[in-house]
């Protein structure tokens, strides 16, 4: 969607000294009962912010990549149902789709595959920034590294105005990211690491580098391929999210794509977002058995410790998030097609039945969301509770750095800097220091504000270097700083 494409209305704000300011409102090309409301204007004009802690009702971009209806529990990838994409295409065909804004055509689907394949290897010299990790590191820790830690390696091709250097960049990227993630992991167990393979799928090759040793090739599973498959594309955008919306504040400093998408996965990893799949498994361990989840459910809803049903509820999905819908079908046709039993199944689908039901959950319109199933289908192929968010990070590296490229391409690149509503302490004059011990009378010397009758060029000459020997014994031993009284402080 472009501004000049959608329908322009008008909408007028009357500012408490009965000021009127008359204002653009644009539509989406779908979802049309949504009036979104220029106001880019306000301040420049009749001096007001808006204040919206959160983003609850800020859109803070034209995009048209996903569609989401939150009422509606709609999730379109470029037009498509992500559900239906799932069904039918592979991940790498949904990479074409996101990139590109089409899905490949045969031709471009092996051109396409064959270019993610030779772009999966990463210098050789990486294995040596695996190495610093301490072992049992969280994998997460070391991706949040990793993929800053790209844009040493590719630093020639990353210039964010040169197109070129943005679509070798976003290859570079979806391509690596497996190889990265597996490699976290083999380091993070202390096993070597194993390298990508012509000829595989994306999801095979993957599970390849996970589980493959010097000592025993990995056999893939097409059960677990698919269903690899099928989680990265249900991942892989998720229009403004907390991750997403990180990258592109990162992308409007004209920082680099890998530095972006460090940014990204280091938003993605708290448990209110992408960690929620790791946080599930640990509420339903928690939760034990069938019999506790009453208990469980009664202490949400009195917010006893601040718990959450993890997996439930999200900002824009007041009914079933399409994804969970989807999430639930791939987690009875992998538990079908392993014969695998888990009985922290039953205890998900009686704690959803139960949450479902109760009026706590329903006037909050709180639904399973996309973790809700997400960790018991990883558990199941024998991904390591660790690299759930990791798994998380890989599909969405896709939507992060789509959204990077249309961001930079379409040149919306002022620099995201939001406002806010100060809340402190009028401004007051900065107290007299209190008066200094006598035995020691330099320090007493350096520490003191600049007089009228004290030329400020001549004190600041003479302390430069004082202050730099002096801050060394303010580390040394803050007790002696606090007696010398160089550092009193603002009281607040
Ligand atoms: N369990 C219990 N109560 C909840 C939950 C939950 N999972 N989620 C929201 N609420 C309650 C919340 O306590 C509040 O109640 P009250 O009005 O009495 O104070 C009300 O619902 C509104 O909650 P909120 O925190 O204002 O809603 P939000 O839109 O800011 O938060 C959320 C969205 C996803 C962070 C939140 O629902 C949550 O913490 N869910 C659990 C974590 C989770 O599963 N996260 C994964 C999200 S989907 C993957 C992704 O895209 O990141």
């Amino acid at each position: 969607m472009t501004e000049a494409a959608a329908k322009v209305e008008k909408a007028k704000l009357t500012l408490p000294d009965g000021r009127e300011h008359e204002m653009t409102c644009y539509r989406s090309t779908i979802g049309k009962d949504i009036c979104l409301i220029d106001i880019r204007d306000l301040y420049s004009k009749v001096n007001a912010f808006t204040y919206d802690p959160g983003f609850t009702c800020t859109a803070s971009c034209a995009s048209a990549i996903t569609y989401l209806d939150g009422d509606k529990g709609i999730c379109l990838y470029r037009g498509y149902a992500v559900a239906d994409l799932c069904r039918h295409y592979d991940y790498t065909d949904v990479c074409h789709l996101l990139l590109n804004g089409d899905l490949p055509t045969e031709a471009e689907r092996v051109d396409f595959v064959n270019m993610i394949e030779d772009h999966m290897m990463v210098h050789e010299r990486f294995k040596e920034f695996f190495k610093v990790f301490r072992m049992n590191a969280h994998p997460m820790a070391i991706m949040v590294s990793a993929s800053a830690a790209l844009s040493s390696f590719y630093s020639e091709s990353m210039e964010w105005s040169n197109e070129e250097h943005r679509e070798s960049s976003a290859i570079n990227l979806v391509a690596k990211m497996p190889t990265l993630a597996a490699m976290a992991y083999k380091s993070s167990i202390g096993e070597p690491i194993v390298y990508p393979r012509a000829g595989l799928s994306y999801a095979a090759n993957f599970l390849r580098m996970m589980f493959a040793t010097p000592m025993k090739e990995y056999v893939p599973n097409p059960v677990h391929v698919r269903a690899i498959d099928r989680f990265l594309t249900i991942h892989a955008d998720h229009e403004q999210n907390a991750s997403t919306s990180t990258v592109r504040i990162a992308g409007s400093s004209q920082a680099n794509p890998f530095a972006c998408v460090a940014a990204g996965i280091a938003c993605l990893w708290g448990p209110a977002h992408g960690g929620a799949n790791e946080a599930v498994l640990k509420m339903l361990a928690d939760i034990g058995t069938v019999e506790n989840i009453q208990q469980f459910v009664t202490d949400v809803k009195n917010k006893k410790d601040g718990v959450r049903l993890m997996g439930f509820g999200h900002r824009v999905y007041k009914t079933y998030d399409p994804r969970a819908v989807y999430m639930r079908e791939l987690c009875k046709e992998v538990f079908d097609g392993l014969e695998y039993y888990d009985p922290q199944l039953a205890i998900a689908q009686e704690l959803e039945k139960i949450a479902l039901s109760d009026e706590y959950f329903k006037k909050r319109n709180l639904y399973p969301n996309v973790d809700f199933y997400s960790g018991l289908i990883l558990r199941a192929i024998g991904i390591p509770t660790s690299m759930f968010t990791v798994m998380f990070a890989l599909g969405r590296s896709l939507g992060w750095i789509t959204h990077w490229m249309e961001m930079v391409g379409s040149g919306q690149m002022r620099i995201g800097r939001p406002r806010q509503l100060y809340q402190g302490v009028v401004e007051r004059t900065v107290p007299a220091p209190a008066p200094l011990p006598t035995a020691m009378p330099s320090s007493r010397d350096i520490s003191r504000p600049t007089t009228a009758d004290e030329p400020a060029r001549k004190v600041s000459s003479a302390t430069a270097g004082i202050t730099r020997r002096m801050s060394g014994i303010r580390l040394a031993s803050k007790k002696s700083a606090d007696m010398t009284g160089m550092h009193p402080t603002v009281p607040t």
